[in-house]
């Protein structure tokens, strides 16, 4: 797509973010003309809020924190609106996943107008076609990568989650601020790193893959796998190690994504997030080894799988590493706490309700990604298994 050419991503990785330093990123953005708004969300985070109280002294700066997981059109419609002539040329996004995707949200009806629902779906109203907004993204998650990636994902006013993607929505400068990860708790720890690794892994099971995908998603992969686990016993233990790795290792993924799309694992997450209101990192770790294994189907994902597999465990044959990589997820959601079955997750789902309720992801973009075909069959007997399953059956 030509409008690629908009924006290219400049990343910054750094332990800490001054007052000083974001006064500089936005004249660098628009020069004395400056005019900046932040969107993040109400919950306190102590470096992030010491930065922005700093920074009000310097100027005034419009704060919005009316953002929530899985962010509403709504919200993000409030929010644009309370800005609409404030004549705002700089949208800052310091948060998890949910915060930049409504910051990227506000940046495009900040510079397309209209309400953000008319750009969802498959024949939206309206189309973006303006990035006059300048937007830095500043995750304070290691797992969506969203600081790096054209797509925002938003709930219509119907309960439905959707994708909206377009080069103007790619930011112009992402910061990896190691400070606003090091404290980031157990679950989230563990739910973030497994959208991050579902994305590494969906890059590579994706009928989009290329070899330069191929790389990054391999890389990102093995670097996720070799690092997630250190960051969650620091997580636990109030220590640092892995922080840093897990945020660049998200952040790679998303460059690796950002060209692929995603896959199955994603088009059935939204479903949980839809219905039940799951986080989407845990409604990622819920299928991701159903898929996996559904995968292995491909031969070109094989080979992938097998190159992932070779650089964390020393074995020859290729049936031994993809198991051995398998065992290694299994048992790092184990470890995590995270849910393999319908009961872990405390919803009652009868059987007669599968067709009906997981045959929409059928129609979703993402599932044509995904390098085995699936079909409402595939999808039938994947999310029957894990009605009642056993957490010591999933081996
Ligand atoms: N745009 C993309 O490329 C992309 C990719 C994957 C997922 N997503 C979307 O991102 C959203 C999920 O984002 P997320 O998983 O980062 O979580 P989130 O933004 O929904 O936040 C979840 C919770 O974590 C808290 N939190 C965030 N940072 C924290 C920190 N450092 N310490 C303590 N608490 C913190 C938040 O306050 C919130 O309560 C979903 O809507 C998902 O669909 C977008
Ligand atoms: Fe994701």
């Amino acid at each position: 797509m030509l409008e690629q050419v908009i924006t290219s991503t400049k990343i910054i990785v750094t332990p800490h973010l001054s007052a000083e330093e974001m006064e500089r990123l936005i004249f660098y953005c628009k020069g004395e003309e400056a005019n900046p708004c932040v969107i993040m969300d109400n919950h306190p985070l102590d470096a992030r809020d010491a930065m922005l109280n700093e920074w009000q002294k310097i100027r005034p700066v419009e704060i919005l924190n009316n953002v929530f997981p899985n962010p509403k059109v709504e919200d993000i419609m409030d929010m644009a609106n309370t800005l609409q002539d404030k004549k705002i040329n700089v949208v800052i996004g310091i948060g998890g996943g949910s915060s930049l995707d409504s910051a990227k949200g506000v940046a495009v009806i900040l510079s397309n107008g209209g309400d953000l629902e008319e750009y969802l779906g498959a024949t939206p109203s309206k189309k973006i076609e303006q990035h006059n907004v300048q937007l830095i993204l500043i995750p304070t998650t290691a797992g969506t990568g969203s600081e790096v990636t054209k797509v925002g994902v938003y709930t219509s006013r119907s309960g439905r989650k959707y994708t909206l993607g377009h080069p103007c929505m790619q930011a112009d400068i992402a910061v990896l601020v190691t400070e606003y990860v090091k404290n980031l708790p157990p679950a989230l720890t563990a739910s973030t790193a497994f959208d991050a690794l579902s994305h590494a892994l969906e890059t590579l099971w994706n009928r989009n893959a290329t070899p330069l995908t191929d790389k990054i998603a391999t890389e990102s992969a093995v670097y996720l796998l070799k690092n997630m686990e250190a960051a969650y016993e620091s997580s636990l233990s109030g220590k640092e190690t892995g922080r840093t790795e897990m945020l660049q290792g998200a952040c790679m993924a998303g460059i690796g994504f950002n060209i692929t799309g995603t896959a199955a694992v994603h088009a059935l997450s939204f479903i949980f997030s839809e219905e039940w209101d799951i986080p989407h990192g845990i409604a990622c770790a819920f299928t991701l080894e159903d898929v996996f294994r559904l995968n292995l189907r491909d031969e070109k994902t094989r080979v992938r799988l097998v190159e992932v597999a070779k650089r964390l465990f020393d074995k020859e044959n290729e049936d031994d590493l993809l198991s051995s990589l398998l065992n290694r997820i299994i048992s790092l959601k184990k470890k995590f706490g995270l849910p393999f079955s319908f009961r872990d997750l405390n919803i009652e789902l009868p059987e007669t309700k599968i067709g009906e309720l997981f045959n929409k992801s059928l129609e979703d973009p993402k599932m044509k990604n995904n390098s085995t075909e699936i079909t409402s069959r595939i999808i039938f007997d994947l999310i029957k298994s894990k009605i009642n399953k056993n957490i010591e059956s999933c081996r």
